[in-house]
């Protein structure tokens, strides 16, 4: 039977590239998205590739993937990558429980509750899990905290999973990606002035003086998935031009 990799978000940046390079290699994917027209794009680009849409706020639709893994892939899953995700910016004064609850939704019970309900799949396999989470949730920065405690809260639920699941001989690491060339600012509804004030910050922090690109992502996903590093697990591996160092 062949491989299988779930990936939400999957319909853009950092997770679209994760999935190229899996439908490249034949395997089955399905990807996730929230947007219809970036799902359609992506079937474009891919057109045997598998896409539902999937908000991390809305349990049904987690129903709706676990359904589709149990039912049109007879139960078997190989990885599942969790790289849904979007940013906002917001200082303590401003904080709202609606603005914290979403980015904990998102970043840290949308990515339990999906990779709880996958454990019987990936038991199986000997799967692997790898959280996308950001150098954000290693390095503080003022007037972002909802987003930094998320993605701290996501690297730390990497290491109690990995330990959780060693007996069951599944894998668990996560990439904190540094500042990275993707829609996740215009996403956030910046314009292209500030977007571009915003990359030219960002890019004087890093020590290597360069942003990422979505490449510099995949290739440690590949690392982490595809290169028989079996003997990998709970790591949270920064890929960030130094920025979390720095
Ligand atoms: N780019 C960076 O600089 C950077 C740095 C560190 C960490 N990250 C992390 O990397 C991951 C991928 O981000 P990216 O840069 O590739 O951004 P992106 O291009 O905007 O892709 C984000 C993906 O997540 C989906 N998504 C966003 N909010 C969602 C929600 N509430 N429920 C379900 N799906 C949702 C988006 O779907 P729609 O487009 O349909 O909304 C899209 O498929 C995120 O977790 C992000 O926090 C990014």
């Amino acid at each position: 039977m062949k491989h299988k990799i779930l990936i939400t978000g999957g319909s853009s940046g950092i997770g679209f590239g994760i999935a190229q390079y899996f439908y490249k290699k034949g395997w089955d994917v399905l990807i996730t998205g929230r947007n219809k027209d970036k799902l359609n794009a992506a079937k474009n680009a891919m057109p045997n590739i598998n896409a539902l849409e999937y908000s991390s706020l809305n349990e049904e639709h987690l129903d709706r993937v676990i359904d589709f893994i149990g039912e049109i892939w007879n139960g078997r899953l190989d990885i599942l990558v969790n790289s849904a995700g979007h940013v906002e910016l917001g200082s303590l004064k401003d904080i709202t429980g609606s603005s914290m609850s979403e980015m904990y939704q998102v970043h840290l019970i949308g990515p339990s509750l999906l990779a709880s309900k996958c454990l019987d799949f990936l038991a199986v396999t000997k799967g692997h899990i790898l959280n996308i989470t950001s150098s954000h949730g290693i390095k503080a920065y003022p007037g972002i905290s909802a987003y930094g405690s998320a993605k701290a809260g996501l690297n730390m639920l990497t290491k109690v999973w990995a330990l959780e699941l060693a007996p069951m001989g599944i894998n668990v690491n996560a990439i904190a990606p540094g500042p990275t060339n993707t829609d996740i600012l215009k996403s956030a509804g910046f314009d292209d002035e500030t977007i571009s004030a915003i990359k030219e910050s960002e890019k004087k922090q890093i020590p290597l003086q360069k942003r990422g690109s979505v490449a510099d992502i995949v290739s440690a996903a590949v690392f982490l998935l595809d290169s028989g590093s079996e003997w990998t697990t709970g790591v949270v591996l920064p890929v960030d031009g130094g920025i979390s160092i720095s």
